[in-house]
């Protein structure tokens, strides 16, 4: 019998949710899946004040259940569910220096943050998923996931280390039915976050940040490739996983690291 499934990376007719859509990582996403025919709608706390943001906006803080609820409520009414979603938003908002600086409040934010907002907001959008028997969830975790930096970002690491295997169980659970669930983790890459926090170790040291860029190089072991990676690189993994051509693909983690993780 003929395979008559098409292996290619067109979006068209697609609807894609990209949470933290605004800025680094999400906006390449964002801009990358409208670019290959998707009707992206991309939701952050602020709607940024340019004219770059070309997508469909929605205002929701991901880590308030009752906005979240009013998001997924106005996606199902404008464009009755979603095809893709990206669950990009997260960050490390706690302070380095081990377990002793991080209070009960760190914890509970960094995994508010990291986990449950991507956790609740799979729940609201699934049943549309599985009536369609079709989507593809992204869960976008970090390196540090598996690579955790006890004097930098222990409760943000421990955070995305459960990202890792929530996904992996979701993916389990959903891949008999069309919905296929991925991780990708990023290392470091050019955001403004990822910058202000080297530039912010640089003055706290009272180092250049180009020190300060080959300091935390060498405590992650460095990147072979000796460069960040550009939020676009990222974007680009995200669409073909997310596209027809990756449809064999579900419960695996992809680091995008230029070789930085120590692991086979
Ligand atoms: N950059 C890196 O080096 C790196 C490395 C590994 C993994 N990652 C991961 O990649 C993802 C994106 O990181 P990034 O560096 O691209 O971040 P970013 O540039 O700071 O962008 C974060 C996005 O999320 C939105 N956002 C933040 N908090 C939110 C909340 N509570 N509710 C709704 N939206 C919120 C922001 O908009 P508003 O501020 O307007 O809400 C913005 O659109 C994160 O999960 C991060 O952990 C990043």
């Amino acid at each position: 019998m003929e395979n008559t499934q098409n292996y290619n990376q067109d979006l068209t007719g697609k609807r894609a949710l990209v949470t933290g859509g605004t800025k680094g990582i999400g906006k390449a996403i964002a801009d990358r899946l409208a670019q290959s025919g998707a009707r992206v709608i991309v939701t952050a706390r602020n709607n940024p004040a340019d004219s770059d943001n070309k997508h469909h906006f929605i205002a929701a803080d991901l880590t308030q259940p009752e906005q979240v609820l009013k998001l997924t409520q106005e996606i199902d009414e404008q464009f009755g569910g979603i095809d893709i979603l990206i669950n990009n938003v997260g960050g490390l908002t706690t302070p380095g220096g081990g377990f002793s600086t991080l209070s009960d409040q760190d914890w509970e934010n960094e995994l508010q943050l990291n986990l449950i907002a991507g956790i609740r907001l799979d729940r609201l959008l699934l049943p549309t998923m599985l009536e369609q028997k079709n989507g593809v969830i992204i869960h976008i975790s970090s390196v540090a996931g598996k690579q955790p930096l006890w004097n930098l970002n222990m409760a943000y690491a421990v955070s995305k280390a459960a990202v890792n295997s929530y996904s992996k169980a979701l993916a389990s659970e959903l891949a008999s039915k069309g919905v296929r669930v991925l991780t990708v983790s990023p290392g470091a890459t050019k955001t403004p976050p990822m910058e202000k926090f080297v530039e912010d170790f640089a003055a706290s040291a009272g180092i250049t940040v180009e020190q300060a860029f080959e300091q935390l190089l060498y405590q992650t072991g460095g990147i072979p490739m000796g460069r960040m990676a550009e939020p676009q690189e990222v974007a680009s993994l995200v669409h073909f996983l997310v596209s027809p051509a990756a449809a064999y693909l579900t419960g695996t983690n992809y680091a995008i690291d230029g070789g930085s993780l120590p692991v086979v």
